[in-house]
C-alpha cells in the first residue's frame, strides 16, 4: 500500500512516501480502503519531536489517526454486512491507502454525508461535541472561544452558538478568519493580534465569560482565564502556542471556576462512538458544517503539514488518498 512515513523528527520535509505491506485485519477487525485522512495540529508537533514527554512514538512511523473510507475486507468473526460500508474511524497509521480498525471503533457514515466531511469530523467532531457537553453550554451562557477558526474551533462556534444558542465571542486572526467565525454563528469576533483583545472580548461578551474554550494555550490562554466569570468553566484543551494555558488553581478554587484540561477530552470508547455519530448526523442533516480549508493528495502530506504550521488556512486540512 501507499503510505507516508516520518523518517526522522524534523520539519514537514521528513514526511516521505513509502510502499509498505498491507495491514491484515485480525479477529473483530476490518480493512478500510482509505479515501480521506484528517490532519490534526498535534501531529505536526509530534513530527517535529517537540512533545516526546507525552508521545512515545519513534521514527520511522506512519502518522495519522482519523480516516474515512470503505470496508474492503473482513477479519475472522466479522459479520459480512460490514463489507462495502462507508465508515470513519480512529486508526493507527492513517496516512496510508489502507488501515485496519475494530468494528466497535467504526462510525457508519450517513448516506447523505460525503467521505470528505466525514474525515474532518473523526477527531474534531468528537472533541467539539464532547467539550460543549462537558461544559454544559446553554443559551444563558456567554462563551469565549480561542482558536475559533481552526478545525475544532469552527465546530465549537457552531455547536455553542447555533445548537445551544449561547452568546459566542470568537477569537481568531485576520479579517478572513474573523468573517468566517461570524458567519458560523459567533455574535462577535475579536482579532487575537490586537494588543487590546482582552478588553475588546470583555466588551463583546458584555462582561466576563461563563465558559472559556481555549484551543491555543500559552499567554492568550492564561489571559482568557482572567476573563472567566466566577462560577464559570475554563477548558484548556489546546496548545498550538507550545503549551497549555497555565492557570492558578487556587484562584480557580477561590473563584469557583471549574477547570478542564486535555485529560477530560480523552473520552472512553463508547462516548467516542456516540459523539462522532452525533456530529456526523448533525452534518448529514446540514446543521453542522465541517470547514475544510484545503485538501492535499496523500503524497503531499509534507505540504499539508507546512500549511497547518503556516496558519494561512481556515478549518481543517485533509489528505485525499
Ligand atoms: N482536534 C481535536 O480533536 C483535538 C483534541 C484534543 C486537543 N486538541 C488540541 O486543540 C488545539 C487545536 O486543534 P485543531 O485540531 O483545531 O487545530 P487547527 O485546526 O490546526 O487549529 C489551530 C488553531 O490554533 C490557532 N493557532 C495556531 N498557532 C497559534 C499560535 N501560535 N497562537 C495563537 N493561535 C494559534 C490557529 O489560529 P490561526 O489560524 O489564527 O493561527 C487555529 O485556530 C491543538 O492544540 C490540539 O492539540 C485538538
Amino acid at each position: 500500500m501507499r503510505a507516508i512515513q516520518v523518517k526522522e523528527f524534523g520539519g514537514p520535509e521528513v514526511l516521505v512516501p513509502a510502499d509498505l505491506p498491507d495491514p491484515v485485519p485480525g479477529p473483530g477487525e476490518v480493512l478500510i480502503e482509505v479515501s480521506f485522512v484528517d490532519t490534526i495540529f498535534v501531529e505536526t508537533q509530534i513530527r517535529a519531536g517537540g512533545v516526546r514527554d507525552h508521545f512515545t512514538v519513534t521514527p520511522p512511523y506512519v502518522p495519522g489517526g482519523g480516516v474515512s473510507g470503505t470496508v474492503a475486507a473482513l477479519g475472522p468473526d466479522v459479520p459480512g454486512e460490514w463489507l462495502g460500508r462507508r465508515v470513519a474511524s480512529f486508526v493507527q497509521g492513517g496516512y496510508a491507502s489502507r488501515a485496519v480498525a475494530a468494528t466497535d471503533a467504526l462510525t457508519v457514515v450517513p448516506d447523505t454525508l460525503d467521505l470528505l466531511p466525514a474525515a474532518a469530523l473523526v477527531h474534531d467532531g468528537v472533541t467539539a461535541t464532547g467539550l460543549v457537553e462537558l461544559t454544559s453550554v446553554t443559551s444563558a451562557d456567554r462563551v469565549l472561544i480561542l482558536g475559533a477558526s481552526g478545525g475544532m474551533g469552527t465546530l465549537l462556534v457552531q455547536l455553542a452558538a447555533r445548537a445551544r444558542g449561547a452568546h459566542v465571542v470568537a477569537l481568531a486572526r485576520g479579517a478572513e478568519k474573523l468573517a468566517l467565525v461570524r458567519e458560523l454563528g459567533a455574535s462577535a469576533a475579536v482579532d487575537l493580534t490586537a494588543a487590546d483583545w482582552p478588553s475588546r472580548a470583555r466588551a463583546a461578551l458584555g462582561g466576563a465569560a461563563d465558559v472559556v474554550l481555549d484551543g491555543v494555550g500559552g499567554e492568550p490562554g492564561a489571559t482568557a482565564f482572567a476573563l472567566t466569570a466566577d462560577g464559570g468553566r475554563f477548558s484548556a484543551h489546546g496548545a498550538p502556542t507550545g503549551g497549555f494555558a497555565t492557570v492558578d488553581t487556587q484562584e480557580a478554587h477561590r473563584r469557583d471556576v471549574r477547570l478542564l484540561g486535555i485529560a477530560d477530552v480523552q473520552f472512553p470508547a463508547p462516548d467516542i462512538q456516540r459523539l462522532r455519530a452525533h456530529a456526523s448526523q448533525e452534518a448529514a442533516a446540514g446543521r453542522l458544517r465541517p470547514v475544510v480549508g484545503a485538501v492535499f493528495p496523500l503524497e503531499e502530506a509534507s505540504a499539508a503539514h507546512a500549511a497547518v504550521e503556516g496558519r494561512h488556512l481556515t478549518g481543517k486540512v485533509v489528505l485525499r488518498v
